[in-house]
């Protein structure tokens, strides 16, 4: 997937890590508002089905879902892929299914980040199969730069340049996702680039 999770032997020894600001808690709290009313909006009269990615898209579907008025579900998945370089060839895998059928719903697939579009891609091919009312796809971050597979969201809460970011479920060797904001991660100068270039 997308950023390189593994901390290099020098992070290990000598993280010197820092975290900048990029999105502050409240301006993803804002945006999430206007979301959900955007996505209200546009289906004024159903019942919604959030679904998610585990791990990284749990906080945004929470706060999303508390947003959204009337009827909403939601359910998990989880998907993995066969490691960095296998990635940009389509080598994701489901991990985890869901638990109740998507036919007939209005699905919403909630992600924290779309960033090479693997994962998105295999996801709507998978949900298409299974005959969904609407299916439509809600991002918090957006990295059009690196975009591989030819996938868009419908809603988009912030398109950020091609960093190293953390927080807000976004994970470095699984810290940082409990941030309330996110931002970028800089390692010690030894592990920086691998970092960036995900
Ligand atoms: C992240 C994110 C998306 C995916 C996007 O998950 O939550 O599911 O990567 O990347 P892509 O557009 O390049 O496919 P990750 O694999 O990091 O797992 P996590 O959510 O458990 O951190």
């Amino acid at each position: 997937m997308p950023q390189s999770k593994k901390p290099g032997p020098q992070a290990a020894k000598a993280p010197r890590e820092s975290v900048k600001i990029l999105i502050t808690g409240g301006r993803i709290q804002r945006r999430i508002q206007e979301i959900a009313k955007q996505i209200r909006k546009d289906f004024p009269d159903e019942p919604l089905h959030l679904v998610s990615v585990l791990k990284g898209g749990v906080f945004f579907l929470t706060d999303l879902a508390r947003s959204i008025s009337g009827e909403v579900s939601f359910d998990f998945i989880a998907v993995s892929s066969y490691g960095q370089n296998t990635h940009s060839s389509g080598q994701v895998r489901l991990t985890r299914d869901l638990d109740s059928s998507v036919e007939g719903k209005t699905v919403i697939v909630v992600e924290d980040i779309l960033d090479t579009g693997m994962t998105l891609q295999y996801l709507l091919r998978l949900f298409e199969q299974r005959k969904p009312k609407h299916l439509r796809v809600a991002v918090l971050l957006d990295k059009p730069e690196r975009r591989i597979a030819d996938v868009r969201a419908d809603y988009v809460g912030f398109s950020i340049p091609n960093e190293f970011v953390v927080g807000y479920g976004l994970d470095y060797a699984e810290r940082y996702r409990n941030l309330r904001y996110v931002g970028i991660l800089t390692l010690g100068s030894d592990t920086k680039k691998g970092a960036s270039e995900k």
